[in-house]
């Protein structure tokens, strides 16, 4: 049977490292249904809006999304309902993409990228699990308006809602146990309990959910001291569950532990399975069009969408193997270049994967 993906590639860095991702996919000769939509800061100018019904429409028909990046400085003037960011907070929420896998693993062969000591983070693999349609992100009331009462009465103020409801909670942390039971049996649920509500009913039901998963070893952190372990000691992590703000902050932190934010791939799930699959970083406008960023996380973002979305593990693992062996052989982007080794393009990067591919 045919499987539909809705190729999105963005703004910035987007089109070039996606297209890298879309050859590695059709080399591989699955039967797969290949659409392409405009989103972001591009389909703002074709369209006037970030996310066109028709791209939004193409994407809730499809199996799996792969998602290159957004964003640009030139679009940080227009209203927030227009700017690139919104059409990956529009996906999220109107597909249900509520589980937000951003594994954190440093290859041998990068050693030496990451800023902490190779003794800190050496064989470091750990998994953040970010909650990603609930939170602050999309609680109301928010905005920004005059004070109508309290000690700033009269000035303007700006103010956001974090909520949480239970089964929001409760579905996300089954997938933390889960996820925890696939890999080292660990689970850490990071909040802010001794502060927020939300979080004091977070940690509650996390402590519910866990009778069902007696296997799993739960641990509780708070946010604050969960971003000084990371880099204290980051391989006492193995699975880590939080929400959706603390998720975005401690993943870019856990993403860098890695010196290689050009390598971490990541996928958002809804509840049938169906997944949008993107780099974890960001558009980089600054090397837009130059041909150097690093394809790799996108790469591996397709594995991913092979593995979570589309069924095919052998085909994810190929391409992941793959990826390894280009590493082993030297090849690098700019991005992860150090002396010694083979200082390529993103295009080269591409034809090298292929090749090792096999
Ligand atoms: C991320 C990004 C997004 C987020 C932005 C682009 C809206 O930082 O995916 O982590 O905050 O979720
Ligand atoms: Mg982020």
């Amino acid at each position: 049977m045919t499987q539909k993906i809705a190729v999105l590639p963005g703004d910035g860095i987007g089109s070039e490292i996606v297209e890298q991702a879309v050859r590695v996919l059709r080399a591989l000769n699955l039967p797969l249904e290949i659409n392409e939509a405009p989103v972001g800061g591009t389909a703002y100018d074709l369209h006037g809006h970030p996310l066109p019904p028709a791209t939004l429409k193409l994407a809730q028909e499809s199996n799996a999304i792969l998602f290159g990046a957004v964003g640009d400085w030139k679009y940080d003037k227009l209203p927030r309902e227009h700017r690139p960011e919104q059409a990956i907070l529009g996906l999220r929420k109107a597909l249900g993409l509520f589980a937000n896998l951003r594994p954190a693993i440093l290859y041998p062969e990068l050693a030496n990228a990451s800023s902490l000591k190779p003794e800190v983070v050496s064989g470091l693999d750990i998994l953040i699990l970010r909650e990603l349609t609930g939170d602050i992100y999309f609680g109301s009331p928010r905005g920004i308006r005059t004070a109508p009462d309290g000690e700033y009465k009269g000035a303007r103020e700006g103010f956001d809602t974090m909520r949480y409801a239970e089964p929001e909670i409760r579905r996300i942390a089954h997938i933390g146990f889960q996820s925890a039971q696939k890999r080292k049996g660990k689970l850490c649920s990071v909040d802010k309990a001794n502060v927020l509500e939300t979080s004091q009913l977070w940690r509650d039901v996390v402590i519910d959910v866990a009778k069902e998963y007696p296997d799993v070893a739960l641990s509780h952190m708070y946010v604050d001291n969960a971003a000084m372990q990371l880099v204290r000691a980051p391989r006492e992590f193995d699975v880590i569950v939080t929400g959706n703000l603390f998720g975005d902050i401690l993943s870019d932190e856990a993403a860098m532990l890695t010196g290689s934010i050009g390598m971490l791939p990541s996928a958002s799930l809804n509840a049938s399975g169906q997944g949008l699959y993107e780099p974890s970083h960001g558009s980089a406008p600054d090397i837009a069009g130059k041909g150097i960023a690093n394809p790799l996380a996108t790469i591996l973002s397709a594995a991913m969408m092979l593995r979570y979305s589309l069924n095919h593990p052998a085909q994810a693992e190929r391409i992941e193997k793959a990826v390894q062996k280009v590493l082993q052989l030297g090849l690098r982007t700019a991005d992860i270049y150090e002396e010694g080794t083979n200082k390529v393009g993103t295009a080269a990067m591409g034809d090298a994967v292929l090749k090792a591919l096999g």
